[in-house]
């Protein structure tokens, strides 16, 4: 098997460091933990204006000391945010909150603002508009969508001027995305990896203490290496300075095929109850 790189290239040559931080629930105001972050390392951040602490990251950007091109900053505007104008607004308010004059990457977060409107579609290609005009400025070097199924990617890929670049999109043992996942990579889309923990929703299983006891790593290593060796670009949150660094810590070990394939097939196991076309409701989880 190849090495996953410590960097993947997007489809228009931008690019990513292989590993971001997630920075959902890290912190909204104090930006403690994300200098903690940057001195472990960490040089690309996934933020959106929900999280309420783009202010935070851009103050520990800016007292990192070091330029601002070292750095790979995503955001993403809200559901309240899309349509042309108000995602045009939302971009200028999210680099002010940076403190920067551009963003590496620009997402819409969800696909539909509720689940009432029937029309997303017209929504998301006019909210798509706005991100296409930003990036052909040369105020965001890519831009991309969260959340998408095939089924909303499919009429923006038949109507956009510019492919996204990226799908974010939840992914980690248990919870894989297969068809979604394929559609994004036969179509040239990075996907990058929320929860790729599974948010401490894997804690215990066996599958991965046992791959981790043989790797002589921890499951959220191997989560996150899993991710890597899928493809998949992992955006782990942590408050610790060790677990940060462990999280960054994935190229020194690989898993084979026949551990990737039983990861892969591991029955539907932390998923976040979250998706796009549906309320939110209680898991029915097999571990
Ligand atoms: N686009 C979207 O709709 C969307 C949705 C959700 C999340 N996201 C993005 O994805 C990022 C990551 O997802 P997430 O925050 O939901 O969950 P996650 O990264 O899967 O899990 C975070 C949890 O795992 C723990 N953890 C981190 N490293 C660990 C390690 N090495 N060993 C054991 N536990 C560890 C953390 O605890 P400690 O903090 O105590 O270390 C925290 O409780 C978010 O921060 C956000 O940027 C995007």
């Amino acid at each position: 098997m190849c090495s996953p790189a410590k960097q993947f290239v997007l489809s228009n040559g931008v690019s990513i460091p292989a590993v971001g931080f997630g920075t959902y629930k890290a912190t909204e105001r104090d930006s403690a933990v994300l200098s903690a972050a940057i001195a472990q390392g960490y040089r690309h951040f996934d933020t959106a204006s929900f999280y309420g602490n783009e202010a935070a990251l851009g103050r520990a950007v800016a007292e990192s000391g070091l330029p601002r091109d070292d750095f790979f900053l995503t955001s993403k505007l809200w559901k309240t945010e899309m349509g042309c104008d108000a995602a045009l607004r939302a971009f200028d308010a999210t680099l002010d909150r940076l403190g920067t004059d551009y963003l590496d990457l620009y997402l819409i977060h969800w696909p539909r603002p509720d689940l009432e409107l029937e029309d997303w579609a017209a929504l998301d290609l006019e909210t798509w508009r706005a991100l296409e005009a930003l990036y052909q400025s040369g105020r965001v070097r890519a831009i991309g969508v969260s959340n998408f199924l095939p089924r909303h990617l499919e009429p923006l890929l038949a109507s956009a001027s510019v492919a996204p670049m990226v799908d974010q999109l939840e992914f980690h043992p248990g919870y894989i995305q297969e068809e979604a996942v394929a559609f994004c990579q036969a179509h040239g889309i990075l996907v990058e990896a929320w929860s790729p923990l599974g948010r401490n929703r894997l804690a215990g299983h066996p599958l991965l203490s046992r791959l981790a006891e043989a790797h002589c790593v921890s499951p959220a290593q191997i989560c996150l290496r899993f991710a890597l060796q899928q493809g998949v670009l992992p955006l782990p949150k942590s408050s610790s300075p060790e677990r940060m660094a462990e999280n960054l810590d994935l190229f020194s070990f690989s898993l084979t095929e026949d551990e990737m394939a039983a990861l892969r097939a591991m029955p539907q196991a932390g998923w976040s109850e979250e998706h796009p076309d549906r309320p939110r409701v209680r898991a029915q989880e097999v571990t």
